[in-house]
């Protein structure tokens, strides 16, 4: 028996070591191919780690280019890289296919030149087809494009498929496009800085110019051209006139030639008033004959400039910007003429579908800035040119939580369209929470508008099927910068990858291009496979749920400050026509036909039913369309009040639920991105709290109904500063009042330090000890934990969110784990300011660990 004990811990101890090297050579790979974000899904990690690969032991040797265009060649050069990196073999580059196995490069007839044998494939335009031929004893991998961009596309789909541990031969078959728009707008300012941009400066524009070094504007078209995306807009939608300076057009060419080897067409986005703001002219009308000329010249430059210029972006009449509507002129008038000066050079003009007044009258009961795109474009079907696109946001008012899809989709027949997503968390948690859109996207993709009582989902109208149109598509605002990993952080770039995949595909799941996105990023392990994709796919509802949304209410944030933090009287009471319409009584927009805006009316007939009855409305969308009583039964038979309560407390313990799941894998990632993605989720777990406190404590308010459960205020693990012994700490207002306690945040202003202490009366145990504070852009403060005498923690808040104020955008919380408590202790908080920032504090939560509290008495 001693000797079976002993062999069994010798084992024991053998299987440990061997683990921890299994770990060590883990660890070791996935830090060296992973340390660089910047390479995000192209990381051409080996698929098996040190294991062999035996699809790819007989692959042919040799690599032959068959087209010569620079497309083509990032084509080859690519599989060059990713073979040697993924499979640490070389090819050989060789100039004809004759006597030798070869990876085959090129178009079907540039092919079929030089191997009779190959049977073409019928290809759409930027399709590829993948083939294996075998002909004069010898064996060809062919990547076939119909063009160019093709064979870029086809080669990228090998390496993606290599990176998954997928055999040549699986990937056989052709692909195309969706739709020939697959374009992603940059709202980047001149200066550097980026509009609603969270992931650094720019990387095309510093200080008023072109950068001079454009490497990663470079790297960002290898991305995009690696899931299909064939357009950038490098500016701002609010666009600066400077654009269009011959100085600008020069360094704007050299961006040209940076995207051009990967595919990537440039565009701009222009202001229609540029005539008159650098042209010289003392007008913009769309209509005067000297505006017209002055366009066409300028895209006559820009194409002297630009040979392959993709065309403009306009954003007009809408939050500020000129627009025709000064001269009287419609937005046809307007596109037209562009469009008339992009033509003869195959340009093309993206008229932007968001244009309203952000001057409405709150007071009007039938005021609906929802209305607008459709009350303004409609008209205007059939009227606009054949280069014109209609550029519609997916919904119709600006990328909320959830939306109906815009009823415009289905109101151009004539017109061709593409839909406007946001791939920047705007307001979405601002890339420093979680949240997976495409699965929001496939919603609106799928949603079918049954335009012409047939079936029109959205996809297959802006893939210009449903109306027969030429033109259409895809954009996605993408805003990346600067920063390594592009968007700020790590897991966002799931959204630009499953922009592009979708863009290219809008059938493939969201489940299947998150677990794509994972493997490519991460590991293929199937534990980081299978925990990441159920975070990220339930992503989107926990947002939803916290953030005050979850029955159609948009996002309930700031809007008239950073779009981040919970204010949801800041949608009421102004111009801006993202109306609640909160009362006492009830809440939600009435847009029926018989007795609201009307808005239901715009779509066609099967949808406006189901919108316009209280029966068939969906309930998340129920608050969108309607205004009820707090007391109205959802179809789940609960009360609207108490969903609003409810389910900001099931997304807060969501939102924590997604640490834990992050923790477990904790040695399966690379450990600067694991460590960079705890520090984002617990940030957003916290944040989740102070979202369902502020909005279950303005609806209590609002509505007078309690909480069935008592939960809003009372919450037994709380003591909130006022209720502590306070030494130089001062009280202040909070405005909102509803993102802190009582409505009073506690700051150090006329001190160098000051604390706040309780006196801890609970029982004996292990207790998790939360702090909340207020973290402000600028200034560091210095907090400390301290229990009795001895100090547990320090800590900084040093993020950088976007507020000076305390308040929902800045609040923060820090949490120590595992301290041992006793009746009797003193706990407190010393707080240190800095440039301007008083260390704000809030409140403390001990939440008892589960199952120590009295039991096991520390
Ligand atoms: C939102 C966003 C603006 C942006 C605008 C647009 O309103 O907050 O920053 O300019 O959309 O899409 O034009």
């Amino acid at each position: 028996m001693i000797g079976a004990r002993l062999d069994e811990e010798v084992l024991v101890i053998l299987r440990f070591r061997f683990a921890r090297l299994c770990l060590l050579v883990f660890t070791l790979c996935t830090a060296a191919c992973a340390e660089d974000a910047s390479q995000a899904w192209l990381r051409y990690a080996p698929p098996f780690g040190t294991r062999p690969f035996p699809a790819y032991d007989r692959m042919p040797a040799s690599l032959v280019d068959l087209d010569n265009s620079p497309v083509a060649a990032s084509a080859q050069n690519e599989l060059l890289h990713g073979v040697r990196s993924m499979l640490g073999k070389t090819l050989r580059l060789e100039p004809s296919v004759t006597g030798q196995d070869a990876w085959i490069l090129g178009t079907p007839s540039e092919i079929a030149a030089a191997l009779p044998q190959y049977p073409r494939p019928s290809l759409d335009a930027q399709g590829f087809s993948l083939s294996i031929l075998s002909a004069h004893s010898h064996t060809y991998w062919i990547v076939a494009g119909a063009d160019p961009r093709g064979i870029l596309y086809g080669a990228f789909h090998v390496l993606a498929g290599i990176a998954q541990g997928q055999a040549f031969a699986q990937l056989a078959g052709s692909q195309s496009p969706a739709a020939p728009i697959r374009w992603v707008n940059q709202w980047d300012n001149l200066n550097g800085t980026i509009e609603r941009g969270y992931g650094g400066r720019s990387i095309f524009f510093d200080n008023g110019s072109v950068r001079s070094d454009l490497t990663r504007a470079g790297e960002y078209a290898r991305l995009l051209a690696s899931i299909g995306v064939n357009g950038c807009t490098i500016n701002n939608v609010n666009a600066d006139p400077r654009i269009l300076t011959p100085q600008m057009i020069q360094g704007v060419s050299r961006i040209a030639d940076v995207f051009r080897p990967w595919g990537v067409r440039l565009s701009i986005s222009v202001p229609i008033s540029a005539p008159q703001d650098i042209g010289g002219l003392d007008t913009f009308d769309p209509g005067n004959p000297a505006v017209a000329a002055w366009w066409k010249a300028k895209v006559d430059a820009l194409y002297a400039a630009i040979p392959d210029f993709a065309g403009f972006v306009v954003k007009a009449d809408s939050e500020g910007q000129p627009g025709p509507s000064h001269y009287g002129r419609s937005p046809a008038d307007a596109a037209n003429m562009l469009a008339a000066a992009l033509k003869p050079h195959g340009g093309i003009v993206l008229y932007r579908a968001f244009v309203y007044n952000h001057h409405l009258d709150w007071n009007d009961l039938k005021a609906d800035r929802a209305r607008a795109a459709y009350d303004i474009f409609h008209p205007l079907d059939g009227h606009f040119a054949d280069n014109v696109v209609i550029q519609i946001k997916n919904g119709p008012i600006d990328f909320q939580v959830r939306e109906p899809v815009s009823p415009l989709f289905a109101g151009l027949h004539q017109t061709n369209t593409a839909v406007e997503l946001q791939i920047t968390q705007e307001y979405m948690g601002q890339q420093r929470q979680l949240v997976y859109l495409p699965t929001q996207w496939q919603t609106y993709l799928d949603f079918n508008l049954h335009a012409e009582d047939r079936d029109t989902p959205l996809k297959n109208i802006v893939d210009g099927q449903a109306f027969h149109r030429p033109l259409g598509g895809y954009i996605g605002v993408a805003d990346v910068g600067l920063d390594p990993n592009w968007l700020g952080s790590d897991l966002a770039l799931a959204n630009l990858y499953g922009f592009g995949r979708l863009a290219w595909n809008p059938n493939t799941p969201a489940d299947t291009i998150a677990k794509d996105w994972t493997r490519l990023t991460f590991s293929s392990d199937p534990t980081v496979v299978s925990t990441l994709s159920r975070m990220l796919l339930s992503s989107w509802s926990i947002y939803e749920n916290y953030t005050g949304a979850p029955l159609g209410l948009q996002t309930l944030t700031n809007i008239t400050g950073p779009h981040y933090g919970p204010a949801p009287q800041s949608q009421e009471n102004n111009g801006w026509g993202q109306w609640i319409r909160a009362d006492p009584n009830g809440v939600g927009m009435d847009r029926t036909v018989s007795t609201g805006t009307g808005f239901i009316g715009q779509y066609p007939p099967v949808v406006a039913r189901l919108y316009d009855s209280l029966q068939t409305c969906p309930d998340n969308l129920l608050l969108f369309m309607h205004h009820v009583p707090y007391t109205y039964r959802l179809h789940t038979g609960k009360t609207v009040i108490q969903t609003l309560y409810d389910d900001h407390y099931i997304g807060a313990t969501e939102a924590a639920r997604l640490v834990r799941d992050w923790k477990t894998l904790d040695g399966l990632i690379a450990p600067q991105p694991y460590e960079a993605t705890l520090k984002m989720l617990e940030y957003q777990a916290g944040e989740a709290i102070v979202w369902r406190d502020a909005i279950d404590r303005w609806f209590l308010k609002m509505s007078g109904i309690p909480d069935d459960r008592n939960r809003i205020d009372h919450d037994p693990n709380r003591i909130t500063a006022s209720e502590m012994q306070l030494d130089g700490y001062m009280p202040i207002n909070v405005t909102p009042w509803e993102t802190a306690s009582g409505g009073k945040a506690y700051v150090c202003e006329d001190r160098s330090v000051c604390t706040a202490a309780l006196h801890f009366t609970r029982p004996a145990g292990w207790y998790n000890v939360s702090v909340q504070y207020f973290d402000y852009r600028q200034g560091v403060s210095t907090f400390r934990l301290i229990l009795n005498h001895q100090t547990l923690a320090t800590w900084t808040a040093d993020n950088t969110l976007p507020g000076e104020q305390p308040n929902g955008d800045t609040s923060s919380r820090f949490t120590l784990p595992g301290v041992p408590l006793r009746p009797g202790d003193v706990l407190s908080i010393e707080g240190q300011p800095n440039d301007g920032e008083p260390a704000p504090i809030d409140y403390m939560e001990m939440t008892p660990q589960p199952g120590s509290a009295e039991s096991a008495h520390p």
